[in-house]
Protein backbone atom coordinates (compact mmCIF):
# COMPACT_ATOMS: atom_id res chain seq x y z
CA UNK A 1 0.00 0.00 0.00
CA UNK A 2 1.20 3.09 -0.89
CA UNK A 3 1.76 6.21 2.04
CA UNK A 4 -1.12 7.84 0.77
CA UNK A 5 -3.27 4.96 0.01
CA UNK A 6 -2.69 4.40 4.28
CA UNK A 7 -2.98 8.38 5.18
CA UNK A 8 -6.82 7.96 2.92
CA UNK A 9 -7.78 4.95 4.77
CA UNK A 10 -8.13 7.71 7.50
CA UNK A 11 -10.89 10.49 8.11
CA UNK A 12 -8.77 14.31 7.66
CA UNK A 13 -9.42 15.11 10.95
CA UNK A 14 -6.76 16.29 13.06
CA UNK A 15 -6.97 13.57 15.91
CA UNK A 16 -6.65 11.21 13.44
CA UNK A 17 -2.61 11.85 13.71
CA UNK A 18 -1.08 9.72 15.51
CA UNK A 19 -3.44 6.87 14.65
CA UNK A 20 -1.80 7.81 10.77
CA UNK A 21 1.89 7.57 12.12
CA UNK A 22 1.29 4.86 13.67
CA UNK A 23 0.17 3.34 10.58
CA UNK A 24 2.47 4.96 8.51
CA UNK A 25 5.70 3.53 10.83
CA UNK A 26 3.69 -0.48 10.97
CA UNK A 27 3.91 -0.20 6.92
CA UNK A 28 7.62 0.52 6.96
CA UNK A 29 10.00 -2.29 6.70
CA UNK A 30 12.41 -0.74 8.65
CA UNK A 31 10.09 0.63 11.69
CA UNK A 32 10.14 4.26 10.98
CA UNK A 33 8.62 7.59 9.65
CA UNK A 34 10.13 8.55 6.62
CA UNK A 35 10.11 12.54 5.47
CA UNK A 36 7.62 12.10 2.43
CA UNK A 37 5.59 9.76 5.32
CA UNK A 38 5.00 13.09 7.69
CA UNK A 39 4.84 15.83 4.94
CA UNK A 40 1.67 13.83 2.82
CA UNK A 41 0.17 13.42 6.84
CA UNK A 42 0.79 17.68 7.31
CA UNK A 43 -0.60 17.65 4.14
CA UNK A 44 -3.65 15.91 4.49
CA UNK A 45 -4.31 16.76 7.92
CA UNK A 46 -4.04 20.54 7.11
CA UNK A 47 -1.32 20.93 9.67
CA UNK A 48 2.16 22.74 9.41
CA UNK A 49 5.04 20.21 8.93
CA UNK A 50 6.75 21.80 12.05
CA UNK A 51 4.02 20.31 13.85
CA UNK A 52 3.74 16.97 12.49
CA UNK A 53 7.60 16.49 13.16
CA UNK A 54 6.70 17.96 16.55
CA UNK A 55 5.06 15.39 17.09
CA UNK A 56 6.70 12.90 15.47
CA UNK A 57 9.98 13.70 17.59
CA UNK A 58 7.93 14.04 20.92
CA UNK A 59 7.00 9.96 21.41
CA UNK A 60 9.89 7.84 21.64
CA UNK A 61 7.79 4.96 20.02
CA UNK A 62 8.51 6.90 16.62
CA UNK A 63 11.53 7.43 14.76
CA UNK A 64 12.84 9.50 11.84
CA UNK A 65 15.56 6.99 10.95
CA UNK A 66 15.38 3.41 9.57
CA UNK A 67 15.53 0.73 12.60
CA UNK A 68 15.04 -3.24 13.13
CA UNK A 69 12.18 -5.17 11.81
CA UNK A 70 11.67 -5.63 15.93
CA UNK A 71 11.96 -3.52 17.76
CA UNK A 72 12.55 -4.04 21.37
CA UNK A 73 11.48 -1.80 24.75
CA UNK A 74 12.49 -2.57 28.14
CA UNK A 75 10.77 -1.47 30.84
CA UNK A 76 12.48 0.58 33.27
CA UNK A 77 10.61 2.15 35.70
CA UNK A 78 10.45 1.77 38.81
CA UNK A 79 9.15 -1.95 39.63
CA UNK A 80 11.27 -3.38 36.85
CA UNK A 81 14.26 -1.13 37.71
CA UNK A 82 14.35 -2.74 41.25
CA UNK A 83 13.91 -6.21 39.91
CA UNK A 84 16.99 -6.00 37.84
CA UNK A 85 16.19 -4.26 34.52
CA UNK A 86 19.84 -3.45 33.91
CA UNK A 87 20.94 -6.68 34.29
CA UNK A 88 17.81 -7.26 31.29
CA UNK A 89 19.41 -4.87 29.77
CA UNK A 90 22.84 -5.73 29.71
CA UNK A 91 22.52 -9.25 28.53
CA UNK A 92 20.58 -8.31 25.55
CA UNK A 93 23.45 -6.11 24.46
CA UNK A 94 25.10 -8.97 24.73
CA UNK A 95 22.84 -11.46 22.88
CA UNK A 96 22.38 -8.58 19.88
CA UNK A 97 26.06 -7.57 20.36
CA UNK A 98 24.53 -3.96 20.35
CA UNK A 99 24.18 -0.91 22.70
CA UNK A 100 20.65 0.28 23.66
CA UNK A 101 19.76 2.52 20.74
CA UNK A 102 21.24 0.78 17.99
CA UNK A 103 19.99 -1.58 15.42
CA UNK A 104 21.52 -5.00 14.76
CA UNK A 105 23.98 -5.45 12.04
CA UNK A 106 21.14 -8.12 10.21
CA UNK A 107 19.02 -5.08 11.16
CA UNK A 108 16.22 -7.52 12.97
CA UNK A 109 16.70 -5.78 16.58
CA UNK A 110 16.62 -2.28 17.96
CA UNK A 111 17.05 -1.95 21.83
CA UNK A 112 14.90 0.40 23.13
CA UNK A 113 14.09 1.46 26.55
CA UNK A 114 10.28 2.38 27.85
CA UNK A 115 8.53 3.25 30.68
CA UNK A 116 5.67 1.04 32.51
CA UNK A 117 4.26 -1.14 30.31
CA UNK A 118 1.80 -1.84 32.55
CA UNK A 119 2.73 -5.22 33.45
CA UNK A 120 4.93 -4.93 37.26
CA UNK A 121 3.19 -7.67 38.53
CA UNK A 122 5.46 -9.88 36.17
CA UNK A 123 8.30 -7.99 36.34
CA UNK A 124 11.08 -7.24 34.60
CA UNK A 125 8.83 -7.11 30.93
CA UNK A 126 9.87 -6.12 27.92
CA UNK A 127 7.90 -5.83 24.54
CA UNK A 128 9.23 -6.65 20.80
CA UNK A 129 6.97 -4.82 18.75
CA UNK A 130 3.31 -5.37 19.94
CA UNK A 131 3.74 -8.84 22.09
CA UNK A 132 4.57 -8.35 25.87
CA UNK A 133 7.29 -10.35 27.36
CA UNK A 134 7.71 -11.23 31.36
CA UNK A 135 9.39 -12.55 34.35
CA UNK A 136 12.62 -12.23 32.23
CA UNK A 137 16.02 -13.36 33.05
CA UNK A 138 19.06 -14.17 31.00
CA UNK A 139 17.43 -17.89 29.93
CA UNK A 140 14.23 -16.11 29.01
CA UNK A 141 15.83 -13.85 26.77
CA UNK A 142 17.92 -15.74 24.84
CA UNK A 143 15.10 -18.14 24.10
CA UNK A 144 12.65 -15.39 22.95
CA UNK A 145 15.25 -13.83 20.84
CA UNK A 146 16.21 -16.97 18.98
CA UNK A 147 12.40 -17.39 18.94
CA UNK A 148 12.70 -14.08 16.84
CA UNK A 149 15.42 -14.91 14.53
CA UNK A 150 14.06 -18.08 13.55
CA UNK A 151 10.43 -16.47 12.75
CA UNK A 152 12.07 -14.02 10.43
CA UNK A 153 13.68 -16.91 8.23
CA UNK A 154 9.97 -18.44 8.33
CA UNK A 155 8.11 -15.62 6.97
S1 LIG B 1 7.46 -0.99 36.01
FE1 LIG B 1 7.94 -2.32 34.37
S2 LIG B 1 6.04 -2.99 33.65
FE2 LIG B 1 5.52 -1.56 35.20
Amino acid sequence: MSIKEIIRQFKPEHHNLLNIMHALQNSNPGNYLTKEALEETASYLGLTKASVYGVATYYTMFSLEPRGRYIIRVCISPVCEIIKAETIIKHLEKVLGIKTGQTSSDRLFTLELSECLGQCHKAPSMMINDRVHNCLDKNSIEEIIEEYRQMSKSD
